[in-house]
């Protein structure tokens, strides 16, 4: 299968890493690359994807550049005939996403979203306990991201830190967010809920570096995510489902599950590419598909419109700390509580 990718550095470089793997398996042929910027790849790279296209006939198209980019890039793909492994977020507007899908349906093309940790073993290991009944009724899924970021986190590219691309939500911890709503499988609802606290402790950012949404939801466990890039300690990012029987704790990035403190045994992960490869050529199921980031698109697109008030915190040397948020975090994802509920003094 001929791949190409738009986007090489950055996360793309991961993307060009798996793409020489897959070419080395033998399950796809990485054609060539398109960049805005000069690239270093051991493949042809281009400055469109159409000028690519009519060189090298790609089937597939991986986009990885950043995320104002991903709705022309999509359409541009689906108008070759291809199909598309696109980054998280897939994009910020429910009119993209509807117009994306749409388009998709009508040529008879797929879209994966770039959300890796629902290939994880341990998300399906996760899914089947909570689908058996092994955690009771599940009564709130918490998450909580906490992670210290230095200057040069906003100065790695243009759009870091910028309201309507990035965001706490959006982007450094959209993972947790989504496997949240996956858990309270509500994923695919247009129908929710959504009540967010956004703030930044940076002037110099328009999007928030502090959140705590929750999401809502008819015959669905309630949904809280907190997050932070202002910690004092940075924590792995965690998702907590909270049932009548026990409670399991999720460390996806690690593919770390525990149930009632027990280290649960998982599969190994599914690599998204080659799950969308797999798919063009058996059919196999699309582990993660457009059509499960709709309640993510909804709540990313309230962050871009939300008002990100500015919080008084700390320097110290080239980061930020906003004293108290580490434990907050944490606690909104046991409780379910919004950072209000929980007496924080910034919480409206
Ligand atoms: N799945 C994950 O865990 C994960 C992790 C990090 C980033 N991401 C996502 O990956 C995407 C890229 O993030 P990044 O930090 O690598 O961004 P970036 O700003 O570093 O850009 C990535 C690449 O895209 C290129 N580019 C920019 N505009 C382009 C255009 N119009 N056409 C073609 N190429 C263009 C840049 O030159 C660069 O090589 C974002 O959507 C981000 O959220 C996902």
């Amino acid at each position: 299968m001929r791949v190409a990718l738009v986007g090489a550095r950055g996360h793309g470089a991961r993307h060009v890493e798996n793409l020489v793997r897959l070419g080395h398996d033998g399950l796809a042929t990485f054609v060539g690359v398109v960049d805005v910027a000069d690239v270093d790849v051991p493949v042809p790279s281009y400055s469109d994807l159409e000028t690519l296209a009519a060189e090298l006939h790609p089937e597939v198209v991986v986009v990885s550049s950043p995320p104002a980019t991903h709705r022309d890039l999509v359409l541009a793909a689906f108008e070759l005939g291809c199909d598309v492994l696109v980054e998280k977020p897939a994009v910020v507007s429910v009119a993209d996403f509807d117009e994306i899908s749409d388009e998709a349906v009508k040529r008879g093309l797929v879209c994966q979203v770039g959300f890796q940790t629902q290939g994880t073993g341990s998300y399906r290991r996760l899914c089947s306990l909570i689908g058996s009944g092994a955690l009771g009724d599940i009564t709130g899924i918490g998450a909580a991201g906490r992670w210290v970021r230095t200057d040069s986190y906003y100065e790695r590219a243009e759009w870091a830190g910028r309201q309507g691309e990035d965001g706490t939500l959006v982007n450094p911890f959209a993972h947790a967010l989504q496997n949240a709503l996956l858990l309270a499988d509500v994923e695919e609802r247009a129908d929710i809920g959504v009540e967010l606290e956004l703030y930044r402790c940076r002037d110099t950012i328009s999007a928030d570096d502090t959140a705590c949404v929750r999401v809502t939801a008819d015959d669905a466990p309630p949904v809280v995510v907190a997050t932070t890039l202002c910690a004092t300690t940075s924590l792995p990012p965690v998702v907590l489902v909270h049932g009548s029987l026990g409670q399991a704790i999720w460390w996806y990035d690690d593919d770390r599950l525990t149930v009632n403190d027990h280290r649960m045994a998982v599969a190994p992960s599914v690599d998204l590419l080659e799950n969308l490869l797999r798919h063009r050529l058996t059919g196999e199921p699309l582990v993660a598909p457009l059509a499960a980031a709709r309640a993510f698109t909804t709540v990313a697109e309230r962050c871009g419109k939300a008002d990100v008030p500015l919080l008084p915190a700390r320097r110290v040397g080239d980061r930020v700390v906003l004293d108290g948020i580490d434990e907050v975090v944490v606690r909104a994802a046991e409780k379910i509580a919004t950072f209000a509920e929980l007496g924080c003094g910034f919480g409206r």
